[in-house]
């Protein structure tokens, strides 16, 4: 049998840095429980641009078709701002999700015990935090035609357009329902059907796809009031389904609520692959962080556990992806800290390899 494949993209700003830790864990993983990956690198973003004039090669584009799954750390600096839209590192990263069809981007947002001082809300709020937002992300007002700038008369007009097919819907929403079944039975679906088509069609197709959950409890809420809920009573949630755009913005409401954006994880999941396994891309919700790269401040936390949901999600091993989640709630619960997650309570300065050191001496306590 061959060992299953993973693509690496560190990308820009501090990708690489945190994805040098990943590159450890994965390297446990293989000497330690057997779970030996071939593992291939590769430029996305930024990098990528300045080595081929591109934020992503066709061949990286086939690789990564090709894998079981593709890591990836994160794209963007200050240096690429000016760069033409068709070219900037960030279009890498959605041709990426497009051409690989992810359409259902999971996002957890869990507060772990030892940080729920951290959260800028008040602790009981927080406490045991534990909701799943699945954000449509191949569709939407990312993707939809028409879209640009045009010269209306004599101005000029800028133009995206919200369009969503059902079977885009029902694909995203199905996703959802399924992961609500393993988890709490309970989803809301957000949107604005108050003032969009779209948003109408939305609740109407999760409606229908609800009728194959009947052990689901569904519910719908506006985007707008979804939001204010998440930082009113998180707990309330379970599973959120929502569109791109308003997945975007309820996803990094909701990482925020669990104190760093510097432990949250995602898993980007399309249709099975011969194989049996899904389409899939794994990277840290937070962005290439450009002003702390290269200073060894970065969390690698985030990334480390979106391998670990790579582990559940495409290679099965739910045990593994379990035991490496238990091994930084220990490190955490032991007061170590990178300096994203430095409050006023203290604790012990790590730096971004530090942590990875921490986080392997508790795998090898797991044993
Ligand atoms: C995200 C990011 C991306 C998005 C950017 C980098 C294109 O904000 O993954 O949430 O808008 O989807
Ligand atoms: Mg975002």
């Amino acid at each position: 049998m061959t060992n299953p494949s993973l693509l690496i993209l560190p990308g820009d700003g501090i990708g690489p840095e945190v994805m040098a830790e990943v590159r450890k864990i994965i390297d446990w993983f293989g000497a330690k429980r057997g779970l030996v990956f071939d593992v291939s690198e590769d430029l996305v973003g930024g990098c990528a641009y300045d080595k081929h004039g591109t934020p992503l090669h066709d061949d990286t584009m086939a690789k990564a078709q090709d894998v079981d799954a593709v890591l990836l750390g994160a794209v963007g600096g200050p240096q690429y701002d000016n760069l033409d839209f068709s070219v900037k590192p960030e279009r890498g990263l959605l041709r990426l999700r497009k051409e690989m069809d992810l359409f259902s981007n999971l996002r957890p947002a869990q507060c772990f015990d030892a940080l729920s001082d951290f959260s800028s809300l008040k602790k009981d709020v927080v406490a045991g935090l534990d909701i799943m937002i699945v954000r449509e992300l191949t569709s939407g007002v990312y993707f939809g035609e028409p879209r640009g700038i045009f010269k209306e008369g004599n101005e000029r007009v800028g133009i995206n357009t919200q369009r969503y097919t059902e079977s885009e819907i029902a694909r995203v929403a199905r996703s959802a329902f399924d992961l609500a079944m393993k988890r709490g039975k309970k989803l809301c679906s957000m949107e604005k059907a108050n003032v969009m088509e779209s948003g109408i069609l939305w609740r109407e197709v999760v409606t229908e796809v609800g009728r194959e959950y009947p052990e689901v409890e569904l519910s719908h809420m506006y985007a707008d009031a979804g939001a204010m809920q998440l930082t009113r009573w998180p707990k309330q949630f379970d599973v959120i389904v929502t569109d791109n755009l308003f997945g975007d913005l309820l996803s990094d409401l909701a990482a925020m609520l669990t104190g760093s954006l510097g432990m949250l994880p995602s898993a980007s999941l399309g249709a099975p692959m011969a194989n049996g396994r899904p389409k899939a891309l794994y990277e840290p919700v937070h962005g290439s962080a450009p002003d702390i790269a290269g200073q060894g401040k970065a969390n690698p936390i985030a990334c480390i556990l979106s391998f670990a949901m790579a582990l559940r999600y495409s290679f099965d091993q739910g045990d593994d992806a379990t035991r490496l989640e238990a091994a930084i709630e220990k490190v955490l619960a032991d007061g170590l800290r990178t300096a994203d997650l430095m409050g006023p309570e203290g604790g012990t300065p790590v730096s971004t390899s530090g942590m990875g050191d921490a986080i392997i001496a508790a795998l090898d306590a797991s044993l």
